[in-house]
């Protein structure tokens, strides 16, 4: 059977990626991180959109390059076409659509959360791809959602947030703390070298398996400014301990529902993806399931965990595979159904 070369284009948020797969293996996946950003405390979407303009032709150029392949040799382009930043995301779909006529070869537009949860399902040394069904726990800075994943074909949202993100949830108490966008990976590191049970944060009571963070943000900021109050100091002095219990609670949260998921569906099978399963306690937490609950988890490659191109590609393979094209009418969407 011949090989089939997927190129994938991924343009949803803040970075421009590009990757090559040859059926499920990644022959190249690349990234470029838009750290504009970072100064004004959050993705500005005008600045993501000019960055791409910017970005997007040297990293298709590099991703097909590193791949060892000629554009000629591609069969088919995938893209996100949603959800996202509607300025970002025309930028990567009608790139997509212009290489699909140049090159006579079919255009498969892809889901950005379906292709976080899929990411697993490529081929890479030491990772286990995950048995139908199971649950997909997805956390980024823009979503939170259990899925019952039953085919490639065939997912179910179960439950997912009310309100902010998991990503968000980390974010904003970075911020409220003082530390710089995006603050998840940094309260990801103190939490290391603090003490989870220092401080109390209530958790929030939502119906089913669905999540809420708006009122633990809301909580943690009161929680701040009380304490910096009678001490100025108090960030500063306590900041292991601070990360560590907001982290720990955000995790308790996410394991709670799992629980009741996993109660609910009679799936013990465990996938994450998103940026969030960056987290290292989170990934510890999953990993002591298997034990504790008798679970499989599923924890994928970290460049396979935030946004990027590789994950839209296998996608992409799954849909060539089925003949499930696009057509060149398609046009993206900010937020799309599932
Ligand atoms: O999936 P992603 O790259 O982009 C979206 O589609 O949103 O996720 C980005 C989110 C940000 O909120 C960032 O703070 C969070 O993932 N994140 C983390 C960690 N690494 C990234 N949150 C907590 N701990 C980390 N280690
Ligand atoms: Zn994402």
């Amino acid at each position: 059977k011949k090989n089939i070369y997927t190129l994938a284009i991924e343009s949803s948020c803040d970075d421009t990626s590009a990757a090559v797969l040859c059926n499920d293996k990644v022959l190249s996946n690349i990234v470029a991180r838009q750290s504009i950003h970072e100064e004004y405390g959050g993705v500005v979407p005008e600045l993501a959109s000019r960055a791409h303009q910017q970005n997007i032709v040297p990293v298709i150029d590099v991703a097909i390059k590193k791949a060892g392949i000629s554009k000629e040799e591609l069969d088919c382009i995938s893209f996100t076409q949603g959800p996202g930043l509607m300025g970002s995301l025309l930028v990567g779909g009608s790139f997509a659509k212009s290489m699909s006529m140049a090159l006579n070869i079919p255009l498969i537009a892809v889901n950005h959360m379906k292709a976080h949860i899929l990411a697993h399902f490529i081929d890479e040394e030491g990772f286990e791809k995950p048995t139908f069904p199971f649950l997909a726990l997805t956390i980024s800075g823009g979503h939170t959602q259990i899925v019952q994943v039953n085919s490639f074909f065939d997912l179910k949202i179960i439950g997912e947030t009310t309100d902010d993100a998991v990503g968000e949830a980390f974010d904003k108490s970075a911020k409220i703390l003082g530390l710089p966008y995006p603050g998840g990976p940094l309260i990801d590191k103190y939490a290391n070298e603090g003490n989870p049970k220092a401080y109390k944060f209530t958790k929030p009571k939502v119906d089913g398996l669905n999540f809420s963070f708006s009122g633990l943000k809301t909580q943690i900021l009161y929680f701040i400014q009380k304490s910096v109050a009678t001490n100025p100091n108090f960030i500063e002095e306590n900041r292991n301990d601070i990360c560590a219990s907001i982290q720990y609670t955000i995790i308790t949260i996410l394991m709670d529902k799992l629980k009741s998921a996993v109660t609910q569906t009679g799936i013990n099978r465990i996938a994450i993806g998103g940026g969030v399963s960056a987290n290292s306690g989170i990934r510890k937490t999953l990993k002591e399931a298997e034990n504790k609950y008798g679970w499989t988890t599923y924890i994928p490659k970290f460049e396979y965990t935030t946004d990027n191109a590789a994950m839209i590609g296998i996608v992409g393979y799954y849909n060539f595979l089925e003949n499930n094209f696009s057509k060149n009418t398609i046009v993206s969407k900010a937020r799309i159904e599932f």
